[in-house]
This record gives structure tokens, sequence and C-alpha cells, in this order.
């Protein structure tokens, strides 16, 4: 069986190796899938509401993908996902946490409920896939995790308190397993920073997240991926937070 902590060329990285990307019907998790599968994986698709959104991305690699649903709020159901894959797999190797919610909660509306289910979907969700799926790279000897945070996880925005909050438990959650699944498994996070513009969002929002950059532009669902390969397959590589943001980290 190939080893994930082998490095290998680059064209088929990651031959051999079975995927789970959560929030796999779209956008960033839709191109994470698309590459991972170019890189050699066998790649399961997880959704929640979009089931149809998943069965494109499944077309789109053009393999017989699992796709699976979960709603990542609920731990048993996160917990059975990994699970899940792992059979529908025949024995996970790589776990993507990409799934996430994102929306404004400004000062004065923002509540209790609010922290409670960004917390729940952007943290609890990462802490008991891993968990799981952790579980099983141990056992077998390893496995790899990779994260999506964000920048905001870094250096929380004061009109995203939740979200930023949920992000830093993603880092923190990162550099915990890393250390808890050592030697036999790594645990890594990519933190982007401006890549898709998120939905319903004003666009100024946006362009002003981009001033923000070094680079002074958007970043694309290629960039973010790439980081993802990198993160998966580099054997020495465990318990970091890589930003993709074009700069926007160091910028003040
Ligand atoms: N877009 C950016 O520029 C950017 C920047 C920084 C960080 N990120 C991070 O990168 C990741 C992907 O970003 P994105 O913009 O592509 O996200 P997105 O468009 O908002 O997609 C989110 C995905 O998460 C799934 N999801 C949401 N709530 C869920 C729940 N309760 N249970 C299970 N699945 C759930 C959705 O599934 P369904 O559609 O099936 O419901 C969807 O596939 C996220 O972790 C995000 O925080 C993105």
């Amino acid at each position: 069986m190939p080893d994930v902590d082998r490095p290998r060329g680059a064209e088929q990285a990651l031959a051999g190796e079975k995927a789970l990307v959560t929030g796999a019907s779209r956008r960033l998790g839709r191109r994470i899938a698309e590459r991972l599968a170019d890189a050699g994986a066998e790649v399961a698709l997880h959704y929640r509401t979009d089931r149809a959104g998943a069965e494109e991305t499944a077309e789109a690699i053009g393999a017989s993908s699992p796709v699976l649903r979960a709603d990542l709020s609920d731990p048993d159901e996160a917990a059975r996902l990994v699970e899940e894959a792992d059979q529908a797999l025949g024995g996970l190797t790589l776990l993507v946490n990409n799934a996430a919610t994102f929306r404004r909660t400004p000062l004065e509306s923002m509540d209790a409920s609010d922290f409670d289910t960004f917390m729940s979907v952007n943290a609890r969700s990462v802490y008991v896939l891993s968990l799981v799926a952790g579980r099983l790279f141990k056992a077998r000897g390893r496995g790899a995790i990779v994260n999506l945070a964000d920048v905001a996880g870094l250096v929380p925005w004061p009109g995203f308190i939740p979200y930023s909050a949920s992000k830093a438990a993603v880092i923190s959650l990162t550099k915990g397993f890393a250390k808890a699944l050592a030697p036999e498994g790594r645990v890594n996070a990519v933190a982007p920073g401006p890549v898709l513009p998120p939905v319903g969002e004003p666009s100024e929002q946006g362009e002003q997240a981009v001033a923000k950059t070094l680079l002074k532009r958007w970043g694309s669902p290629d960039d973010v991926a790439a980081a993802v390969i990198f993160l998966a397959t580099a054997p020495y590589v465990t318990g970091q937070v890589l930003p993709v943001d074009g700069g926007r980290s160091v910028n003040g």
C-alpha cells in the first residue's frame, strides 16, 4: 500500500490514497476534491444539503466517488461520516476538513446562539472528524488531515467574531491533533485569505479584503487546492498553518 509519508512525483502524488473531503458540493471543496483526484486519490465527497452539487463534483472527477450526507453540526452524524467514508473507500488515509458556515455577525445583533452555531459547525465538527479518523490513522500507522482554517483565525475580524473564534479553534485543533497523532499521522491547516467572495456579502467587502493583501488580487481555488495537496504529501510537515492569502496575514 502506498505510504502518505513517502515523497513521490508531483503528478500522481496521491496515488493509492483514499480521501474524504467535507463540503465537496461547491466552491473550494469541489476544487480540492477534483485536484486530489487529479493527483491520484480516490475521493469520498461529503455534502449536507446539496446532493446535486456533490454529484456534479463526482461527475467532474469522472470516477465512482462515494457521495455521503451528514449535518456536521451533529457530532453523531460527523462520526458516522468518517466510518461510512472509511468503509466506502476501503480504508481512509486522508481527511480534508473543508465544510464550514460563514456570515457576518454585527456587534449590535450577535448573540449566544451565533457562537454555538459557528463553534459546532466549524470547530466541533473538525474535532469529531479528526478524533474518529485520527484513531483509525493511529491504529493503522499512517494518515493525514488537512484543515481549512482562515486568516481570520490568526487575527479576528470585528464583524465576524464567532466565525473568527471558530477558525482560531481549528488552528488549535490542528496543533493539538498533530501532537496526539504523531508519529503515525500528520495534521496541518491551510489559512486562506480572500479567494471566493462569500455568497450574499456586499462586493465592496471583498474588495476591501483584497486591498489588504500584499499582492492586491483574489486568490483562486486552485491556489488553495495546491496547498492542500502540498500538506497532504509533505512527509516532514506537521502541526503547521499555511496562509494562502496574498500576504494578507503579514500586512498589519
Ligand atoms: N471562500 C474563501 O475565500 C475562503 C476564505 C477563507 C477561508 N475559507 C474556508 O474554506 C472552506 C471552504 O470555503 P467556501 O467559501 O468554499 O465555503 P462554502 O461555499 O460556504 O461551502 C461550504 C460547504 O460546507 C458545507 N456545510 C455548511 N454547513 C454545514 C453543516 N452544518 N454540515 C455539513 N456541511 C456543511 C456546505 O454543504 P451543502 O452546500 O451541501 O449544504 C458546503 O459544501 C471553509 O472552511 C471556509 O471557512 C474560504
